[in-house]
């Protein structure tokens, strides 16, 4: 997979969200127009999450991602490797049991949790194979797996404008309400980068899930994969 001018090492990605964090959340509103919260809802429909289940969210950053599945009555581990992330979330909700770790080494043991999931986070992750491969250790057999992530728009017109939008109209507007506009440049191009729906799929198969789907958001602006620990 090109990842081009987005070749960070772990620690620079740490860094970059670090810097970010005490701005996240509402940066993410903004740009987002607001739909990261539907998004979020999906995600917790989506995985299927039932009472008493434990739950990891991985790369949960200020642990918005947490949320919807914590009011749904799982016990939510947030995890995630940067430290300023996880300050700001256990500021925001500190009935969260947030937890630092790299989601190349989950500090859990096999089979620890029902679901596992990941919002906007394997993007980021510097070896995505790796993550998915260890994400499927952490989970338990007949367990399920929801990533949520920014896509490819599937109608040509709405990929056309929404590709201005990532490249023209989001760096002028992350310099006005983000702590790091240059974080929402790679943002941007991390975006543009990443595998299609198909090739997500493909991926997310050869780490050993089974029963892989998606679904599209927003016309594909944003996919939700689903998958089974054999
Ligand atoms: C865009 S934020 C998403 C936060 C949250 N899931 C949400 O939906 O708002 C991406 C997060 O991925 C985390 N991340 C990236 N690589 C990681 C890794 N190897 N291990 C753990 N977290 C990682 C970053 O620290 C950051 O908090």
């Amino acid at each position: 997979m090109p990842r081009a001018s987005l070749e960070k090492q772990p620690h620079e990605v740490a860094a970059m969200f670090d810097e970010v964090a005490h701005r996240y959340d509402r940066t993410n509103d903004v740009l987002s127009l607001r739909q990261d919260r539907r998004w979020r809802s999906h995600v917790a429909r989506a995985l299927d999450v039932r009472p008493g289940e434990t739950v990891l969210d991985l790369a949960a950053g200020t642990g918005t991602s947490s949320e919807c599945l914590a009011d749904a009555g799982a016990r939510v581990v947030p995890c995630d490797f940067s430290l300023g992330m996880l300050e700001v979330g256990k500021r925001r909700r500190d009935d969260l049991a947030f937890v630092a770790g790299d989601a190349l080494h989950l500090p859990f043991a096999d089979g620890a949790f029902d679901a596992v999931t990941i919002s906007f986070g394997l993007r980021n992750v510097v070896e995505v194979d790796a993550a998915l491969i260890e994400l499927r250790r952490v989970t338990r057999h007949g367990g399920r797996l929801v990533i949520c992530e920014f896509s490819h728009p599937t109608w040509g017109p709405l990929r056309r404008v929404y590709s201005g939008y990532l490249m023209r109209a989001l760096p002028p507007v992350a310099r006005r309400v983000s702590s790091s506009p240059d974080s929402y440049v790679y943002l941007a191009e991390s975006i543009q980068q990443w595998p299609d729906q198909v090739a997500l799929a493909t991926m997310i198969r050869g780490a050993g899930w089974e029963d892989v789907a998606y679904r599209n958001l927003s016309g594909g602006i944003v996919a939700l994969h689903r998958a089974i620990r054999p």
